[in-house]
C-alpha cells in the first residue's frame, strides 16, 4: 500500500498570489476548469497501490472542507481515502510531516509520495516509484529532478547526483553561486524509515531549545515552534553523501506555481495534457455543449476549457488556452485569449481580455479591453523556467505583467485596463496603465 502527502502551506504564504489568494486558498485556485491540488489528486489516484491521501497545511478547516468532501465523492469508487490535516501553526516543510507521523504510518504502507503544493507537472509518479524501489534499501528519499537554466538553479533547491545510480552526493536550498542545474521539483518518494531520521532531529531540536530556555534566551529563540523543521535543509542536505537520498531527473513538463503569471503559464500545459488524459474535458471547435443555445460555442482556438455552466454567445471567439469557469457569462463578440476567467464572472459585448485573470463575480461592460504582459519562459533558452519577477523594479515602476482583477471587480463600458492589478470589490471609473489599483 502506498500514501501520499501534499504539503499546502497557510494563509501567510503565497503572499505573491495575491489579490488571487485573497478570497480562494491558494492550492484550490483553479487551473484549467480545476483547484490547483485537484491536478496532484488525479495523478496519485492513477498510481496502483496507493490508499490514502493526506493534504498538510495550516489553513484553517473550513476551507478545506469543501473541496475535501468533493474529492471525495470524485474518488469514491476507486477506494482512495482523502482527508486534510491542519498544523495548529506552520510547521515547515517536514514538521508537519512529523507531526502527523501516525496517521501518515497508519496502515503500514510501504512508501508515500511528498508533493508540494504548489507545483504543476505532468507527475511521473508511478516511474518515480519504480525508481526509488530500484535503489538500494538503504534509499529513504527519491527527489523528482529536473534541469533549469544555470542562472535560474538558484531559485530552487540544487542537486548534484551520480548519472548512472541516482545517488545525490551534494544538496544546497537556493544556493548563493552556481552547483548545478539539476534542481529539486518539490515532489518525493520516501521509505518509511525516514521517521527515524526526522524524529532525530525533532529530539535535536528540542534538546537545543531547551538548553536556551535555561539560558535565558527565551523560549526557543527564534519565534518559530520546536516541531518546526525545514524538510530541504534539515533533512535533505544532511542526507547528501550518505547512500541515502536518490535522484530521479525527468524530461515532463513542470513549473512552480508562485505568480499570477505562473498560473496562465500552468494553465496552458495542464490543458494541452487534457488533450492526451481527458479530451473530453476540452471544448472543441464549433462543439455545441449540453444546455441550450445560449451554451453554443462558435468560434475555439484549442486549447479552450468552458464549465458546463457558463454561458458563451456564439459569436464570442475564446482561445487559445482559455478557461471559463461555473456561471460566467460571455456576451456576443467577445475575445478572449490566454486567461482565466473564474466563476459569476460578466463579460459584456465585444470585450477583449487578453493575458488576464479575472475574478469571480467581476462585470466587465461592453467594447472594455483588459490586458496584460506574459511572463513566459524564454523559449530560446533551453531548460528555461518561468521567471518570477518582483512586482516592483528598480525604478520602483511596476513590472509589466499579467493583468488581475480581484473578486467583484467592476469595469465599465469602453475602457482600457492595461497591466494592472485591481483589489478586490473595486468599482473602476476610468481606463488604467501600469497600476495597482487598491
Ligand atoms: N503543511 C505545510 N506547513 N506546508 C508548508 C509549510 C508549512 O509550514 N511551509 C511550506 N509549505 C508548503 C508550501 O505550501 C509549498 O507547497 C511547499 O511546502 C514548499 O514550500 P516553500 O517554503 O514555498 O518552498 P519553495 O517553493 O520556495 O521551494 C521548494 O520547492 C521548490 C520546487 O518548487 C523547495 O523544496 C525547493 O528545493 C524546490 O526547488
Ligand atoms: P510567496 O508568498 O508566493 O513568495 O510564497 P513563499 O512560499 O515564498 O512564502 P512567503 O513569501 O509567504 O513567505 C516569505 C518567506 O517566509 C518564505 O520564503 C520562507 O522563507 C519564510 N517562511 C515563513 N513561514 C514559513 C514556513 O512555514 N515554512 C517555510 N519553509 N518557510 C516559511
Amino acid at each position: 500500500m502506498l500514501k501520499a502527502v501534499i504539503l499546502i502551506g497557510g494563509p501567510q504564504k503565497g503572499t505573491r498570489f495575491r489579490p488571487l489568494s485573497l478570497d480562494t486558498p491558494k492550492p484550490l485556485f483553479p487551473v484549467a476548469g480545476r483547484p490547483l491540488i485537484a491536478h496532484h489528486i488525479e495523478a496519485c489516484v492513477q498510481v496502483k497501490e496507493l490508499r490514502e491521501i493526506l493534504i498538510i497545511g495550516f489553513y484553517p478547516q473550513q476551507q478545506m472542507e469543501g473541496f475535501v468532501g468533493d474529492m471525495q465523492a470524485l474518488y469514491s469508487s476507486s477506494n482512495i481515502n482523502i482527508r486534510y490535516l491542519q498544523e495548529f501553526t506552520s510547521l515547515g516543510t517536514a514538521g508537519g510531516m512529523y507531526h502527523f507521523r501516525d496517521q501518515i504510518r497508519a496502515g503500514n504502507p510501504r512508501a508515500f509520495f511528498v508533493l508540494n503544493g504548489d507545483v504543476c507537472a505532468d507527475f511521473p509518479l508511478q516511474e518515480l516509484y519504480g525508481f526509488h524501489i530500484g535503489r538500494p534499501a538503504s534509499a529513504l528519499v527519491t527527489i523528482m529532478s529536473t534541469e533549469a537554466t544555470r542562472q535560474q538553479s538558484l531559485h530552487y533547491g540544487c542537486l548534484v547526483f551520480d548519472r548512472e545510480s541516482g545517488a545525490v552526493s551534494h544538496y544546497v536550498e537556493k544556493p548563493s553561486s552556481y552547483v548545478s542545474t539539476y534542481i529539486n521539483c518539490g515532489v518525493y518518494v520516501c521509505s518509511m524509515d525516514i521517521f527515524t531520521k526526522l524524529a532525530q532531529i525533532f529530539h535535536a531540536k528540542c534538546e537545543e531549545y531547551n538548553c536556551i530556555s535555561y539560558c535565558g534566551n527565551g523560549g526557543n529563540g527564534n519565534g518559530k515552534d520546536q516541531g518546526h523543521i525545514k524538510w530541504e535543509q534539515e533533512v535533505l542536505t544532511p542526507l547528501a553523501g550518505t547512500d541515502k537520498l536518490y535522484a530521479m531527473p525527468v524530461p515532463n513538463w513542470w513549473s512552480q506555481m508562485k505568480t499570477a503569471g505562473s498560473a496562465i503559464y500552468a494553465n496552458r500545459h495542464y490543458l494541452d495534457l487534457y488533450k492526451r488524459t481527458h479530451p473530453e474535458r476540452l471544448a472543441n471547435v464549433g462543439q455545441k455543449r449540453g444546455e441550450g443555445d445560449g451554451n453554443l460555442i462558435c468560434t475555439v482556438f484549442p486549447d479552450v476549457y468552458v464549465h458546463p455552466s457558463a454561458t458563451v454567445h456564439h459569436s464570442a471567439v475564446l482561445g487559445p488556452n482559455v478557461a471559463i469557469g461555473p456561471g460566467v457569462i460571455i456576451g456576443p463578440g467577445v475575445r478572449i485569449r490566454e486567461s482565466i476567467v473564474l466563476e459569476q464572472a460578466q463579460i459584456k459585448d465585444h470585450t477583449l481580455i487578453l493575458h488576464s485573470i479575472v475574478g469571480r463575480g467581476c462585470s466587465i461592460g461592453a467594447w472594455t479591453r483588459v490586458e496584460g504582459t506574459p511572463s513566459d519562459p524564454d523559449p530560446n533558452k533551453p531548460f528555461a523556467k518561468m521567471e518570477n519577477p518582483p512586482l516592483f523594479n528598480n525604478e520602483g515602476k511596476l513590472n509589466p505583467s499579467i493583468t488581475i482583477l480581484g473578486c467583484f471587480v467592476q469595469i465599465p463600458a469602453e475602457k482600457i485596463l492595461l497591466n494592472s492589478i485591481v483589489l478586490p470589490h473595486k468599482e473602476l471609473s476610468r481606463s488604467f496603465k501600469n497600476e495597482i489599483i487598491l
